[in-house]
C-alpha cells in the first residue's frame, strides 16, 4: 500500500445521490471541518449508480460545502481559504445488484494502493411495492410509535431477484449461475464481497460502518432463508442480518470464517488485527427509501412528527439528524466509540432524539442480543424501548444468538467463495492479479 500519510482520512460513502448516504457526505465534511486539525485532509468517496447521479451528486455536495464556508466565514473571516482545500470530494460509481460493477470498483481502487479508513455502507432498497392503506390506519390510530417503528403495513414484492450477474461481463462462466434475491444483494451481499475485496486497502484502524435499522427484529429472519427469497419482510430480513454478522464478527466462533473474509493485517491474527466492523442505524428517517403519493407522504410526515412529539426516541425524521450515528461511527475518537465496543461489548449505535429533535448517539438493544457484552446490563447513554411482542433477553436467546451468529457467517462466506469462483479474480491494471 501506498504511504500516503495519516493526514488524509479516506472514506468511501455508497448511495450517497440522496437520503441518508447524501446527508453523511455533508456532515462528514462539517464535522470534519470543526472538529480535525487544519494539518488533516478528508478524501470523500461517493458512491452512486451512475455518471449522471455523480455529476448531480457533486453539483449539490459543493453547494453543501459552500453553505458551510460561508458560516464558518461569517465567524472568522477568511478562515474558508484554509478549509476549502481540506475537502477532497471523488465520485465512484457501483451497483450493489451487479457483482461485476463491484469488482470493477474494487480494481479500480485496489490499483491505485491508497489506504482506505472508513467505508458506510450505506445504499439499500426496501423492497416494497406499496403499503395497505387500511391496516396502516388501524395500526397508526391504535399504536402510533409501535406502527411507524416497526411498520407492518408494507407491501414487500416477494422473491424479487436480481438480473443475471454474468452475461457479458467476460467472466469466467463455466458454473450455472444461481438467483440473488434483490433485497439482500444490494443491502448485505454487495457490500460483502467490496468489503472482502477491498481489504487489501484496509488497516487495523479502517472503520466498516453498516447501516442497519430498529426494524431488524428475529422474527423478520429466517435462518433457512438467508437471502429471504420467501420472506415478507425481506428488508427487515436483510437488516437482521447485518445485525447478527456484525454483533458476532469478534467472537471467537466465528473468527475461523471472518479469518478467511478478512485476513488480519498485524501479526497477532486476532480481532485487534482486522478493521472494525461498526453496526449503526439512523432511527426514523423521511426519505425516498419508500415510495408514497404526496397525500401519503404528508400524512407520514405528520405521523412520525407526532411519534417524535410523544416520546419516541427514534423518529429522527431529517437525514441530516438520522445520519449522525455513522458520522460519528467514522469520526469519533477510539476513547469515545472502540474503547467502549472494548469494555462494554460490541453495541449497535443508532441516532436517537428528544422531543425537540435534539440528535444523539445512543446504544440500542438488539433483541436476543442485548445492548453489549453482558446480558442484562444496559451501559449508559443506552435509549431503552419496549414494543409488543417484546421479550426479554435470556441466556437460551443469546445463545441462539451467537449460534445464528456463526451459521450466517458460514453461509456468508460459501457464498462468497462460490461467486468468486465465478466471477474470476481481479486483474490490476492487465499485469497485477489480486488473489483473494
Ligand atoms: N429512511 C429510514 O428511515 C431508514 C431507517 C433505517 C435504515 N435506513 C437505511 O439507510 C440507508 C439509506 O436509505 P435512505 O432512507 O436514505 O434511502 P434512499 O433515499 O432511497 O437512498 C438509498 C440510496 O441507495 C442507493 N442504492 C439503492 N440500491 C442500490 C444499488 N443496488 N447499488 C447502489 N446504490 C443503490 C440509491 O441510489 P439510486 O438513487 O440510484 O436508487 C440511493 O442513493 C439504507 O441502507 C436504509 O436501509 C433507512
Amino acid at each position: 500500500m501506498e504511504e500516503d500519510g495519516k493526514d488524509t482520512l479516506r472514506v468511501l460513502v455508497t448511495g450517497a445521490n440522496s437520503g441518508l448516504g447524501f446527508a453523511t457526505c455533508c456532515r462528514l465534511i462539517d464535522e470534519f471541518l470543526a472538529t480535525r486539525p487544519q494539518s488533516q485532509t478528508l478524501h470523500l468517496l461517493y458512491s452512486t449508480r451512475d455518471g449522471k447521479k455523480g455529476d448531480q451528486t457533486l453539483l449539490n455536495l459543493n453547494k453543501h460545502l459552500q453553505k458551510t464556508l460561508e458560516a464558518a466565514n461569517a465567524r472568522t473571516p477568511g478562515i474558508s481559504l484554509l478549509l476549502e482545500p481540506r475537502i477532497v470530494l471523488e465520485g465512484v460509481l457501483v451497483d450493489l445488484t451487479k457483482l461485476p460493477t463491484i469488482k470493477a470498483l474494487a480494481r479500480q481502487l485496489l490499483a491505485r494502493k491508497q489506504r482506505l479508513d472508513g467505508v458506510v455502507w450505506n445504499a439499500g432498497i426496501a423492497g416494497w411495492s406499496g403499503l395497505n392503506f387500511v391496516q396502516a390506519t388501524w395500526d397508526i390510530l391504535t399504536g402510533l410509535v409501535q406502527a411507524t417503528t416497526y411498520p407492518k403495513f408494507l407491501i414487500c414484492d416477494v422473491g424479487m431477484v436480481t438480473k443475471p450477474q454474468l452475461a457479458g461481463h467476460g467472466t469466467i462462466h463455466t458454473f450455472p449461475e444461481p438467483p440473488l434475491a434483490q433485497v439482500f444483494c444490494s443491502n448485505v451481499f454487495g457490500h460483502y464481497m467490496l468489503t472482502h475485496w477491498l481489504a487489501p486497502l484496509m488497516t487495523p484502524d479502517t472503520r466498516i460502518v453498516w447501516i442497519s435499522s430498529t426494524s431488524a427484529l428475529p422474527d423478520m429472519f429466517n435462518l433457512d432463508d438467508l437471502q429471504g427469497f420467501r420472506s415478507e419482510m425481506a428488508y427487515e430480513s436483510s437488516k437482521r442480518l447485518t445485525d447478527l454478522l456484525v454483533m458476532t464478527y469478534d467472537l471467537p466462533s466465528t473468527q475461523p470464517f471472518v479469518r478467511k473474509f478478512l485476513p488480519a493485517v498485524g501479526k497477532k491474527d486476532d480481532v485487534r488485527d482486522r478493521p472494525q466492523m461498526i453496526l449503526t442505524h439512523p432511527g426514523i428517517v423521511q426519505t425516498s427509501i419508500v415510495t408514497l403519493s404526496w397525500f401519503n407522504f404528508y400524512l407520514n410526515l405528520l405521523a412520525i412528527y407526532v411519534a417524535r412529539w410523544i416520546g419516541s426516541p427514534w423518529h429522527t425524521i431529517t437525514s441530516y439528524k438520522g445520519c449522525l450515528a455513522a458520522v460519528f461511527a467514522i469520526l469519533a475518537p477510539p476513547a469515545q466509540l472502540l474503547d467502549f465496543e472494548t469494555r462494554d461489548g460490541k453495541g449497535k449505535w443508532g441516532t436517537s432524539t428528544d422531543v425537540f429533535g435534539n440528535e444523539r448517539v445512543a446504544r440500542t438493544e438488539v433483541e436476543g442480543w442485548g445492548f453489549g457484552r453482558e446480558l442484562g446490563v444496559v451501559p449508559a447513554g443506552s435509549v431503552r424501548t419496549k414494543r409488543t411482542g417484546y421479550r426479554k433477553p435470556t441466556k437460551e436467546m443469546r445463545e441462539e444468538f451467537e449460534e445464528a451468529g456463526r451459521r450466517v457467517w458460514r453461509e456468508m462466506e460459501e457464498l462468497r467463495v462460490e461467486w468468486e469462483k465465478r466471477l474470476g479474480r481481479i486483474e490490476i491494471d492487465g499485469a497485477d492479479s489480486v488473489d483473494m
